[in-house]
């Protein structure tokens, strides 16, 4: 089973994979957290992220369609995976036309107002890539999973939220139609408590 994962910043793309991922045993693919990883080790492909990823501009396309190319190949995707923020423009979408066929396409559906609040107040893990809200960490700094230090993205600053839901509806909702005329698109309310999403998600991917 391959599943794309469509929504704006702080949907509940990467909540839900873990989740939908751990239940399925296939491997989540968030381009994000490749992407934060090579900033983190300073890789060539870190450094050329970099100036993008923290302005929330997207990456080139040829930089990103590559990085999802080669981690499609290896072993543990030949069973399904979850795209989590790939792809994010046309041109994308149709490079991946031509590597993966893809079974389901999930559209996380949240209003902006909410998305300003989650990703402002969102907190993650760098090491294990779980993420937290500031709502529901009773000041607690450490992760839950694996003890390392919670950080606030550098993306998720307030001025950076605005770009990037900019980018998502200039350059990534036009993927909800290129996807409902291929007939695979299943759009979930992404507004609901994150159990019901789940389970909604769960079951149209298992169809
Ligand atoms: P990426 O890491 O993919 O960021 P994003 O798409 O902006 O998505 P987020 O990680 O911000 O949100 P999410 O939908 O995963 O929400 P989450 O589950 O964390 O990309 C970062 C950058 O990398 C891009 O800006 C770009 O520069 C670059 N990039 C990546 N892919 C690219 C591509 N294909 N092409 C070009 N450039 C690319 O949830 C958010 C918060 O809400 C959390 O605090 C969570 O706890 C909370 N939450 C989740 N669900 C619920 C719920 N149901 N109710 C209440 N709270 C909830």
């Amino acid at each position: 089973m391959n599943v794309i994962f469509l929504g704006p910043p702080g949907a509940g793309k990467g909540t839900q994979a873990q989740r939908i991922c751990d239940a399925l045993n296939i491997p989540q693919i968030s381009t994000g957290d490749i992407l934060r990883r090579a900033m983190k080790e300073e890789t060539p492909t870190g450094l050329k992220a970099k100036q993008y990823v923290e302005a929330g501009k997207l990456v080139p396309d040829e930089v990103i369609i590559d990085i999802v190319r080669e981690r499609l190949a290896m072993d543990d995707c030949q069973n399904g995976y979850i795209l989590d923020g790939f792809p994010r423009t046309v041109p994308q979408a149709e490079a991946l036309d031509t590597i993966a066929k893809i079974d389901v396409v999930v559209d996380l559906d949240v209003a902006d107002e909410v998305l300003i609040n989650r990703l402002s107040g969102r907190r993650v893990c760098l090491a294990c890539g779980a993420t937290y809200h500031v709502d529901h960490l009773n000041g607690e700094t450490k992760c839950a999973k694996c003890g390392e230090t919670l950080i606030q993205r550098k993306d998720d600053s307030a001025e950076t939220v605005l770009n990037r839901l900019n980018v998502y509806h200039e350059q990534t909702a036009p993927l909800v139609d290129y996807y409902q005329k291929k007939g695979n698109l299943k759009v979930i309310d992404g507004a609901q408590d994150m159990d019901t999403i789940f389970e909604s998600i769960l079951t149209v991917v298992k169809g």
